[in-house]
């Protein structure tokens, strides 16, 4: 059997997902196609395909989600455990089809990534 995830490299979603996948696994919500520099919004929820919710207790916990436009940061959230849920809004400004990342880090269960791509026109 494979390991469910790594704590030394960068987990993605395998195919199909397993619960490991779907509770880690950042959800980016964010139009397929925009105006070249005009800001608009990305969501990040992680965790809760199918259902499937990441906990969110002292010693396990959503510590922060990083947002990428391809190699390039724009921006991070922080969470505290009990008291914030990981999600994050983040309003940003694009001038050429990108690849936007977001990655992840839990705990106890290291780093996770997911991508969207974006047009620009
Ligand atoms: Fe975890």
């Amino acid at each position: 059997m494979s390991e469910e995830f790594s704590l030394t490299k960068m987990n993605r979603p395998k195919s199909p997902m397993i619960d490991m996948d779907k509770k880690h696994v950042p959800v980016v919500k964010a139009p397929d196609s925009v105006k070249a520099k005009e800001p608009f919004s990305v969501s990040v929820k992680v965790g809760g395909i199918d259902g499937v919710e990441h906990p969110n207790i002292l010693g396990h916990w959503i510590n922060w989600v990083e947002l990428y436009a391809g190699e390039r940061f724009l921006g991070k959230a922080e969470f505290a455990p009990t008291v914030t849920t990981p999600e994050a809004t983040f309003h940003i400004i694009l001038e050429a089809p990108t690849e936007l990342r977001v990655v992840e880090f839990c705990n106890l269960h290291g780093l996770w990534e997911s991508k969207k791509k974006i047009d620009v026109k």
